[in-house]
């Protein structure tokens, strides 16, 4: 097992977790407090995902799923600050947001380096393949480590006709399987594999020399993820098949502010003992 309780994760103990066979966790944080009791849990890398979007902005696609492509590199700067703050060891990811690598390599670097020199972030997430693996080795060359992102790639929601599993066909599965190499190739430390069979998800991890972290594509990644608001119970709304609730603190918290409520309305809160003398 990764013992990331002693000192600062470096994107190099991924590669060397994956080499040791050791499986390792990772959950989105946006803010100081989350960030520092998951950093206090022993989670050995935290994402500032775009997911924010639908977590902590309440953006929503029309047919109901949480919505990244509203998501600024100002919000991402904002959030990602935050959780530098809280967190002590846990390797700090963010995403860059939709458009904000797209448009040309220097608003790449611009967009990617801010996350690291204002936010204090160690590495950026960008999703996709193909026409991306130019960009990754462009960060990469310049000193900023690329967590890659293939399968469902949210950003890309309205090309996939939904937020729907990919490589399902022979083809598409050999794309992604040739992405992934791509994206190793680019200089990426790791790849999230989002959506897909769980044996293609498998057959990509054994085919790359860097770690694979899967959400929504089985057991056989080298890491796994999970949104924070889905794995606690916090999440509004429906949630996908793989998600497998930890705790319930969605139901907790209403529980707690309707016993607040009751106790304010029968003048029982403040007591003596929470009141100064
Ligand atoms: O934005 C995000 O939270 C992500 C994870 C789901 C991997 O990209």
């Amino acid at each position: 097992m990764a013992d990331p309780t002693r000192k600062p994760v470096q994107v190099t103990d991924l590669v060397r977790w994956k080499r040791d066979g050791s499986r390792f966790a990772m959950l989105t944080a946006y803010d100081y407090t989350t960030a520092a009791l998951l950093d206090r849990a022993g989670v050995p890398v935290l994402l500032v995902g775009d997911s924010l979007g639908g977590t902590m902005l309440g953006h929503q696609l029309r047919d109901g799923g949480p919505d990244t492509l509203p998501v600024t590199l100002e919000d991402m700067l904002r959030h990602a600050a935050a959780v530098a703050r809280g967190a002590r060891r846990a390797l700090l990811v963010a995403d860059l947001p939709f458009l904000s690598y797209q448009v040309g390599l220097d608003q790449a670097t611009l967009a990617a380096g801010r996350l690291i020199k204002e936010a204090g972030m160690q590495a950026v997430k960008l999703e996709g393949g193909g026409a991306m693996l130019e960009v990754v080795s462009h960060l990469v060359e310049r000193g900023i480590p690329v967590m890659g992102h293939l399968g469902l790639t949210p950003q890309s929601v309205h090309a996939m006709g939904g937020l729907r599993v990919q490589g399902r066909e022979p083809l598409a599965a050999e794309r992604l399987l040739a992405d992934a190499r791509g994206l190793q190739g680019a200089g990426a430390f790791a790849v999230v594999l989002e959506g897909m069979p769980a044996k293609l998800a498998g057959e990509i991890t054994r085919a790359v020399d860097i770690p694979t972290i899967g959400i929504g594509a089985g057991l056989d990644c080298d890491g796994q993820v999970l949104v924070v608001h889905d794995m606690l119970g916090l999440t509004i709304g429906p949630t996908a098949k793989f998600v497998r609730r930890f705790a319930e603190l969605g139901e907790a918290t209403v529980a707690a502010a309707v016993a607040f409520r009751e106790a304010v309305e029968r003048g029982e809160y403040p007591d003596p003992e929470h009141s100064y003398a």
